[in-house]
Formats: C-alpha cells, sequence, structure tokens
C-alpha cells in the first residue's frame, strides 16, 4: 500500500496533536499570542478597523504596504510604516543578504508541468522548491488533474524537467486517483507501479490533521525520504467547511495563515516545492470579467508565490493565468488534460 500510516488510534492521534500544538506555538513567533494591538500606533479601535477589513493577525499586516495600511486604518502614514516595520520585527521576516540569497536560489529545484507552454508562464522550467504555487479555479478546471501530473513529474531525473525525488499528497477530498496516476506514468513510459510507489498519500479528516500531517512530511524527510513535492488538495476545504460562520471568519483565517506558514517553512527548510489547491467562490462584487474569486482572500494570496488561475478553455483546453507573480509578468497560455496528463496537446 502507497499510504503513509496515518490511521493511528484515536487516543495517539489526540497526544500526538496536543504535542503538535504546544511545538507550533513554540517556535512560531505569530502564534505566541500576539495581537495587533501589540504594534505601535494601534490601538484598539483601530485594530477593530483592520479587522473589519479583514487584516487579523500580524502576518496579514506585515505584508501591507505603508498607504494601504494608512487608508484601512486611518492613521498616518509614518505610524503605519512603524506598525509595518513592527510587525515584521514580530515576525522576524528578516532579511539575508546578496551572497546568501543568491546562493539559496542557485539549489532552487524545479519540476515540469509537462506542458511547455505552461512551464514558460512560470519562468521556463515549471513550478519551484521553496515556494508555494497555488491552483486555484472551478471544479473540473484541472487543479487536481495538474497535482497528479506533478506528483510523477517529480520522480524524473532533473534533466527531464524532475527533481529525482517523492511526492507527498495531502488528500482533503478523497479525489487521489492511483489508476489515474498509473495511467499518467504509462504515458510517460515509466513503470506504472514504481511511480505510484514514491507518492505517500495521506486523507486528512480536518483541518487539524491537515496540520498534523505536514510535521510528518518533516519527519519522513528527517528518515531520509527524499521528497521534493508537497501537494495539499484542497487546501481550503476543510477551512471553509468547518468555519463556516460569519463570526468564525476571524478564527479560519489565523488558522489558514499558521498552516501557510508551515507550509512555507518546509519548502524553505527542505528545498522542496509546495503546490496547493484551492476553490473559487462567486464574488458579486467584480462586475467585469470572470467574476470569481479564490478561497481564503488576502492571506492564501500573499502566502502563494505564485497563484494560477485555471479554467476550461475552447475545445478542450485549459488556460492558466499567472496572477501577482513577484517577478513574472501577468500572463496566460493554454495547455491540456490528457490521458498522459498535463501536456501541449497532440
Ligand atoms: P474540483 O476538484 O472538482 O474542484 O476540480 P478540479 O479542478 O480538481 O478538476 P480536475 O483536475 O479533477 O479535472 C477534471 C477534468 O480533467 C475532467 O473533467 C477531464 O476533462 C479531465 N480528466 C480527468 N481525468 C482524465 C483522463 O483520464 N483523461 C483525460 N483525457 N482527461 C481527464
Ligand atoms: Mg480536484
Amino acid at each position: 500500500m502507497n499510504t503513509f500510516d496515518t490511521i493511528k488510534p484515536y487516543k495517539e492521534v489526540t497526544s500526538f496533536l496536543i504535542m503538535a500544538t504546544k511545538k507550533i506555538k513554540s517556535d512560531s513567533p505569530e502564534t505566541k499570542d500576539s495581537q495587533l494591538t501589540d504594534l505601535p500606533g494601534i490601538g484598539p479601535a483601530v485594530a477593530s478597523k483592520l479587522e473589519s477589513a479583514g487584516v487579523y493577525d500580524l502576518m496579514s499586516l506585515a505584508v501591507m504596504s505603508p498607504n494601504t495600511l494608512s487608508d484601512i486604518a486611518g492613521v498616518g502614514a509614518a505610524v503605519a510604516r512603524k506598525a509595518i516595520q513592527a510587525a515584521r520585527d514580530l515576525l522576524d521576516l528578516g532579511f539575508v543578504d546578496g551572497n546568501e540569497f543568491a546562493e539559496r536560489r542557485a539549489n532552487v529545484a524545479y519540476i515540469t508541468t509537462g506542458s511547455k507552454c505552461f512551464n514558460d508562464l512560470l519562468g521556463g522550467r515549471g513550478i519551484e522548491s521553496r515556494a508555494i504555487t497555488e491552483g486555484f479555479g472551478a471544479f473540473g478546471s484541472g487543479k487536481t488533474q495538474l497535482a497528479l501530473s506533478l506528483a510523477v513529474n517529480v520522480q524524473l531525473p532533473e534533466e527531464k524537467g524532475g527533481a529525482s525525488g517523492k511526492a507527498v499528497f495531502i488528500d482533503t477530498e478523497g479525489t487521489f486517483r492511483p489508476a489515474r496516476v498509473k495511467q499518467i506514468a504509462e504515458g510517460l513510459g515509466a513503470d506504472p507501479e514504481k511511480v505510484l510507489k514514491n507518492i505517500l498519500v495521506a486523507r486528512a479528516f480536518n483541518s487539524d490533521h491537515q496540520m498534523l500531517l505536514l510535521e510528518k512530511v518533516g519527519e519522513l524527510i528527517k528518515k531520509g525520504e527524499p521528497i521534493k513535492l508537497v501537494i495539499v488538495d484542497s487546501l481550503t476545504a476543510h477551512f471553509r467547511a468547518e468555519f463556516s460562520g460569519r463570526g468564525q471568519l476571524a478564527d479560519r483565517q489565523q488558522k489558514l495563515n499558521r498552516y501557510l506558514h508551515d507550509l512555507m517553512k518546509l519548502a524553505e527548510t527542505y528545498n522542496l516545492a509546495v503546490y496547493v489547491t484551492n476553490q473559487v467562490m462567486a464574488n458579486p462584487a467584480q462586475m467585469f470579467g470572470d467574476p470569481t474569486t479564490a478561497i481564503g482572500g488576502n492571506i492564501v494570496g500573499h502566502a502563494s508565490t505564485y497563484r494560477i488561475y485555471l479554467r476550461r478553455g475552447k475545445q478542450g483546453s485549459r488556460v492558466a493565468k499567472l496572477i501577482d507573480s513577484p517577478n513574472l509578468p501577468d500572463n496566460e497560455t493554454i495547455f491540456w488534460v490528457t490521458d498522459a496528463g498535463v501536456n501541449d496537446g497532440a
């Protein structure tokens, strides 16, 4: 079986969970009960203005521009700058020197999507390690198909567009299909059984379990598993279902934020790629273009290094659109989902 042994007796899971929570608390600075009101110039009144604009925690504030913060909170530019700086200090969003940065970039690994056009959209070589790539779109848009293709492609050697690694597939919706993986592997001329063996699948039963599984990934890597890709399909479904009440939005965002933080940490620590899928919801406020918005809003948007909007195109094709990338132009391309997975079609 290619599961990774996550089904444990209830008791054991509970104690593990408590341990996990403690650990998260001790080494993740923004969970040490730091609040918006701990920042200079942010009193309760300003904090509640921020909250009503969807800014609930330090991370969301830390990544804002002073102008935006100043507009939302109704504070002066100097106060805004100071608050943002303080939030960054508290979160330890430190800078590294140029050499260190260059060194880190040099060992970034890439995983081909299977489509040259799609790779080009992402800068030429596919999705990259030390980054979170988010695929969002309506049902049937190809989010899971891309995930499955990546899980196969990561196993390829570097010269063929892979990272000679294994994939972890955290499945929150029960959509992982071994038969489909085999079909994709066969389409690429690979041994289907071997390919399937190199994908470690875990079903996440709720958002706590989903969080816990990330720790498991770290443990597996420490034990020597050459994991180079972590997939979470879907990132937001459990969070969305569990925190569905109006008053629960702040809690949901905070938890999601912590999860993304943990994912990014995993990507950085082990130089691996992260691909997450995300659903869309109708956005009645948008009057032009495609009236859909990714779940999780700003939190997911800021945390994802690459956001790709997927949709169905003409004659069975798919369209991938890159959104808000830090270093690449917003652009879109056509690709295909075939029996052999994602590619450029016949
Ligand atoms: P949700 O999870 O429902 O939100 O959607 P999704 O975006 O994950 O959709 P998914 O990636 O599962 O895409 C489903 C589509 O992929 C189907 O409608 C098919 O068009 C295509 N597809 C799935 N399996 C195959 C296959 O075996 N062969 C081919 N050619 N296409 C497939
Ligand atoms: Mg899916």
